[in-house]
């Protein structure tokens, strides 16, 4: 049995049944042979832990469990279900039979008592143990909601009728167009006579390449990627979008859920090397349909969690976020707002909002029209000026992807791009999504307008050119979502093996 099969059954008809339930004890109280141990049983299978009561007399291989080390040790136990002495739980167990699986050494083992009941450890020494980490309650509280959060994705999309498609993680696109790719190189031949030595260009070989393409970059002395496992450069995807429009543009409602990688020196509590990102993209739909998907998504997986996982959530309200249910639960219940970039800059810009009490500047960077904003402008808007989710549409050109939707120049002349941000209090940015530029010749333009290479992009523009239709998708970060709905702060929590600059622990 699971702990928490047996802790959720009703306890009139539990009491009586024999059992064989395995785990790791969270604590160890005995009096020391000859008498009687209590241990607190946890499975990770839920939050709560089961009791086992055991006892010099009736136990077998009672010793070897009063000197297995306690704290982390594993055990196989068969015993009845009895009503509690102390109404903590509805129900305990009385062990017949332990099996010791496997002692620990309480000297060497890194994990406390406390720390393995509460948050007793900080969230930085656990990250050092990584491998262990996923025995506090904290850790294995977020596993779990993450575990939800990933079915309810798939819930969502597969009652909206999306089909899911598997998009590559090799590839030789940069979505973002920011150069923030990762390079996946491989080396053909053996890889031992090769470690430690990519294939360079040679200064023969330069001017062969010079000669057979004008453009070629390759310089003596640059990695030659042309001797490599794909015969030109190949990356880490930051983004299924390119390819899952694709998909989009041939089955219509269609999303990815995967693996992005970005190699941005970002040292905040909000990026992750390597993170998950979910990414519908609608067909025959306009920035309007993929707001309110958007925000039916968020609302649907919110309230999934909190259905499902109520017993973490409880947790994280005494843990990580006083009022977390409220918050969630106000999520659920109110329209997000939804303003323009241009409307959020003039709000910014209010004397109330430029400046605080004392007078001085709120912002370290000034809020004027163009810039992107930071994550200090978009938490101020979502915490401080709505007090919830909030959605901003049509931003620059300039600070933009390639592959946006154009607008009509502004009152003013400005060229913005139909994009959307979902705000959202605790982090800033969650969702990043826009409509897709559908019209073949203004595509075209941007991309040379960006200095971007067309060849790269003739496959994307023959989407435009053989039945173009008006299309439109968002990418959720999967791991700042669960930050959302756990109220965990630092993004390097609700990922069981963290990748930033510095930092891949095996
Ligand atoms: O805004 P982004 O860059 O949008 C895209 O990649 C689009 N191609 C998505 C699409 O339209 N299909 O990223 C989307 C979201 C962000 O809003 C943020 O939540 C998350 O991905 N994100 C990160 N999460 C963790 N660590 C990072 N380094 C992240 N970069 C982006
Ligand atoms: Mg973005």
């Amino acid at each position: 049995s699971r702990v928490k099969d047996i802790l959720e059954t009703d306890s009139k008809t539990a009491v009586g049944k024999t059992v064989s339930v395995c785990g790791w004890a969270r604590t160890v109280r005995s009096a020391g042979k000859g008498s009687l141990a209590f241990v607190e049983l946890n499975d990770g299978s839920c939050q709560a832990s089961l009791q086992v009561v055991c006892s010099a007399q009736d136990t077998t291989n009672f010793d070897q469990l009063v000197g297995a080390g306690g704290v982390g040790s594993s055990h196989r136990f068969v015993g009845t279900l009895v009503a509690p002495q102390r109404a903590e739980q509805a129900i305990e167990l009385k062990a017949d039979i332990v099996e010791v699986l496997g002692t620990v050494d309480p000297k060497e083992y890194p994990l406390s008592k406390t720390g393995n009941k509460s948050a007793g450890h900080s969230v930085e020494f656990l990250r050092e143990q990584a491998h262990l980490r996923a025995r506090t309650n904290l850790i294995a509280c977020v596993a779990r909601v993450r575990n939800a959060c990933a079915f309810a994705i798939h819930d969502f999309f597969r009652l909206q009728g999306f089909q899911y498609v598997h998009t590559p993680i090799i590839t030789a696109s940069d979505c973002e167009g920011a150069g923030e790719m990762m390079a996946v190189t491989t080396m053909l031949g053996k890889a031992e006579e090769n470690k430690g030595k990519l294939p360079t260009v040679t200064a023969e070989l330069a001017k062969k390449y010079a000669l057979d393409d004008p453009n070629t970059k390759l310089k003596e002395g640059d990695v030659d990627y042309t001797k490599d496992f794909f015969s030109k450069p190949a990356f880490l995807t930051v983004s299924g979008q390119l390819n899952v429009e694709t998909y989009a543009c041939a089955l219509s409602d269609v999303y990815t859920f995967g693996p992005t990688f970005r190699a941005e020196n970002s040292h905040t509590s909000r990026h992750l090397a390597e993170f998950w990102m979910v990414e519908p993209e609608l067909c025959f739909a306009s920035l309007k349909d993929d707001i309110d998907l958007a925000e039916d998504f968020i609302k649907y997986c919110t309230q999934y969690v909190l259905k499902n996982c109520a017993a973490d959530i409880d947790y994280f309200e005494k843990h990580t976020e006083e009022g977390l249910r409220d918050r969630l639960l106000n999520v659920v219940d109110t329209p997000f707002k939804r303003l323009s970039y241009t409307e959020a800059i003039e709000i910014l810009n209010k004397p109330e909002h430029l400046k605080t009490e004392d007078g001085s500047a709120r912002f370290e960077e000034h809020p004027a029209w163009g810039i992107d904003l930071g994550s200090e402008h978009e938490r101020y808007l979502c915490e401080k000026v709505f007090k919830g989710p909030v959605v901003l549409t049509d931003y620059p050109a300039d600070i933009k992807a390639f592959y946006m939707r154009q607008n009509e120049l502004d009152k003013e002349g400005r060229l913005t791009v139909q994009a959307m941000d979902i705000l959202v209090p605790r982090i800033g940015e969650l969702v990043g999504g826009s409509a897709r530029e559908e019209r073949l010749g203004l595509l075209e333009k941007r991309i040379t307008d960006m200095n971007l290479k067309p060849e790269d992009f003739s496959w994307y523009c023959d989407l435009r050119r053989f039945g173009t239709v008006p299309h439109a998708g968002f990418g959720l970060g999967f791991d700042r979502f669960v930050m959302f709905v756990t109220g965990i702060a630092n993004i390097r929590d609700v990922i069981p093996f963290p990748r930033y600059p510095g930092v891949c622990a095996f």
